[in-house]
């Protein structure tokens, strides 16, 4: 491990971190605690928010759900009302599926070991360290943005902290360093320092106890540490396509502007946020709003479309039974199968034409 080399003679930097800590550490409600679930709620809505943020929705979500039983049985709204602020929902709901899973796998006992708790649903590896270190001292080191940025930094580690090898680099060298510590102190102490200390943007150098082994410091490279890849962003999505056959005719649809294709002629769409769910409640509602209540479906073929900063699951389904009330969908239109085959379309459209409706 060559960072570790980089330790200034005769200081420790581990020693260090903990003395600050109980120096300079904020009074937070979930570090009284060895109560897993308790940890558990307070780290789910901390990667969500800040601590200031977060405090009140922790408050809340303890006085209302104080144990992982209640919580079990809470309904999916009540849950998404008290997350209500903090975003990304499907978080929310993941709680739920999580607390669920803790009444069945483990007899309503939060786990407390880091092998049990990365089974959970919605638990990652940051999670399962942190709680089974803070309820159960268990050695895993955590890697959360904080720390990333103090072991870059103090430890001069260029490498991205989302490369493949620089994911290996941080997390051996930060479950090297807590080996010998106190986990549940060193792995809070480390997210503190890195919080209030090393911070991202005008860290407190000047003041810092471990300016003296501090390879960003001595080097000046505070503010090119820690590196990250720029991840090229890519939307995706899926288009389920909707193919109705009758007398002679198919159901067509244009393609409006402000969007991939457009003027283009495609078929019916449903677009799902996700992997469409045949079962899901929205969905079939959805299709039977369009097509009638007796509407029957049958999956055709599935293909994936790249596009420059897009990647569209299409999924073809055949329709049956079938009623469009043109009135209502007026951007729906039954065309004759030659006269469609002549319009414009997209290529994951003339794709199907060619393979399913030409014999
Ligand atoms: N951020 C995430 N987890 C935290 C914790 N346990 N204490 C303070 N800040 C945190
Ligand atoms: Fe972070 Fe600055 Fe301290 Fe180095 S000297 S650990 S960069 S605060």
């Amino acid at each position: 491990m060559i960072y570790l080399d980089r330790i200034f003679e005769g200081m420790n930097f581990q020693n260090e971190i903990v003395k600050w800590y109980k120096i300079n550490k904020r009074e937070l409600p979930w570090r009284n605690t060895t109560d897993a679930y308790v940890i558990w709620l307070s780290e789910i809505i901390l990667q969500q928010t800040r601590v200031e943020q977060g405090l009140p929705y922790f408050n809340k979500f303890l006085a209302h759900f104080p144990t992982v039983k209640s919580f079990a049985e809470a309904t999916e709204n009540q849950v998404l009302k008290l997350w209500q602020g903090l975003g990304y929902y499907s978080r929310g709901r993941n709680m739920l599926f999580t607390a669920k899973q803790v009444m069945e796998m483990h007899n309503g006992v939060f786990p407390i070991h880091y092998e049990e708790l990365i089974q959970l649903k919605g638990i990652g590896d940051y999670t399962a360290a942190a709680i089974s270190s803070f309820s159960n001292n268990q050695a895993k080191a955590v890697l959360d943005g904080n720390v990333f940025r103090v072991l870059a930094r103090y430890f001069g580690i260029e490498e991205p902290i989302n490369s493949t090898i620089g994911k290996k680099v941080f997390s051996e060298l930060a479950q090297r360093l807590i080996e010998d510590q106190k986990p549940s102190l060193y792995n809070q102490a480390m997210m503190e320092f890195g919080a209030l200390q090393c911070k991202p943007k005008s860290p407190l150098c000047t003041v810092c106890p471990l300016q003296l082994g501090c390879y960003a410091y001595k080097n000046h490279k505070v503010d090119d540490l820690p590196v990250k890849l720029k991840k090229l962003k890519v939307r995706e999505r899926w288009f389920n396509y909707f193919v109705g056959i009758k007398n002679g005719k198919i159901l067509t649809k244009q393609r409006q502007p402000g969007d991939v294709w457009q003027q283009l002629y495609d078929f019916p769409l449903i677009e799902t946020d996700g992997k469409p769910d045949f079962e899901e409640k929205s969905f079939i509602e959805s299709m039977k709003n369009t097509f009638g209540q007796n509407v029957r479906v049958t999956p055709l073929m599935q293909k994936k479309h790249l596009l420059s900063h897009q990647i569209i699951y299409v999924q073809f389904f055949g329709l049956d039974n079938y009623i469009v009330n043109f009135n209502l969908h007026a951007d729906i239109k039954s065309v004759l199968l030659e006269d469609f085959e002549d319009l414009p379309h997209p290529k994951v459209i003339s794709d199907f034409i060619n393979l399913y409706l030409k014999n």
